[in-house]
């Protein structure tokens, strides 16, 4: 069955937890889609995780294109969102609106994520009432690092979490249909996913959050340049690639591989003639 924001509706009604992984090539969302994973998220965590940056600042909109469009051919069922990288959507309705359709329809998206909350009010509204379905991304917005001085846990002081509900309120009348809380309080992100119709998304937010969602790198232990707390590594799969690395240097200087099993045969008689 195809996720669509009819059925992650429903899931937060019927209170069946909502997954989301990020993804950012078509091999590994083929894994996703297979694991019935019900959401991924081509996040602009690509700055850091396959580009290389220090944070998600220097992402372009080709960047997500480009990965997108290469997820997408990976999925059939999955709900597919994607990052609106930054400076595409903070400068005007109009930018956002035209970078918004370039993701829908060069990155085949089924939906957009922009960060912020009341200040995007009117963003979010453009896109939706253009028939683009919006997740919106409160908490810790990681494209405005600079403006909060690091990579912080958001909403811990009594005025921080009135903003934070505010926020929340903002993005569910302007239309949002989902809203990731990222390193917001587990007892603030309670109480806001009990407050809002829409589903809550958490990273870093805890258990009570409508769905979770996981840089796929970091839970499979294959990112190390940083690692926050609520990072679980479900598996090692970095250590075993290391080894796998290791061994295929090792087999091939000591030439163990390949063998007659990975190799092409010519016949002798054609041979002979080029001999
Ligand atoms: O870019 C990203 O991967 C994200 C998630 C961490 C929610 O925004």
């Amino acid at each position: 069955m195809k996720n669509t924001v009819t059925t992650l509706r429903n899931q937060k009604r019927e209170k069946n937890k909502i997954t989301m992984l990020t993804c950012y090539d078509y091999s590994t969302a083929k894994l996703i889609e297979e694991a019935g994973i019900e959401t991924v998220l081509v996040g602009d965590s690509l700055g850091q995780v396959v580009l290389g940056y220090e944070n998600t600042i220097s992402v372009t909109m080709e960047d997500m294109i480009h990965h997108a469009a290469a997820v997408s051919r990976g999925l059939q069922n999955t709900f597919l969102i994607v990052d609106m990288p930054f400076m595409s959507y903070q400068t005007s309705d109009y930018d956002a609106l035209i970078n918004a359709g370039r993701l829908m329809k060069e990155g085949h998206a089924n939906a957009v994520k922009l960060e912020g909350g009341v200040t995007r009010k009117s963003t979010i509204k453009a896109i939706v009432d253009a028939g683009i379905p919006v997740c919106a991304h409160i908490g810790l917005t990681p494209q405005s690092v600079h403006a909060m001085g690091g990579f912080k846990v958001a909403g811990k002081t009594e005025e921080a979490a009135h903003r934070l509900i505010e926020d929340a309120k903002a993005v569910e009348e302007a239309g949002a249909f989902m809203v990731v809380l990222e390193c917001v309080p587990a007892k603030l992100a309670e109480y806001i996913t009990g407050m809002l119709s829409i589903p809550t998304i958490g990273i870093g937010s805890g258990a009570a959050c409508d769905g979770q969602v996981l840089v796929y790198q970091d839970m499979l232990g294959m990112f190390d340049d940083f690692s926050p707390k609520f990072v679980k590594h479900f598996s090692d799969i970095g250590k075993q690639m290391k080894n796998a690395f290791i061994e295929y240097s090792k087999e091939v200087k000591e030439g163990a591989f390949p063998t007659e099993a990975h190799i092409y045969q010519i016949k002798d008689e054609v041979l002979e003639k080029i001999y």
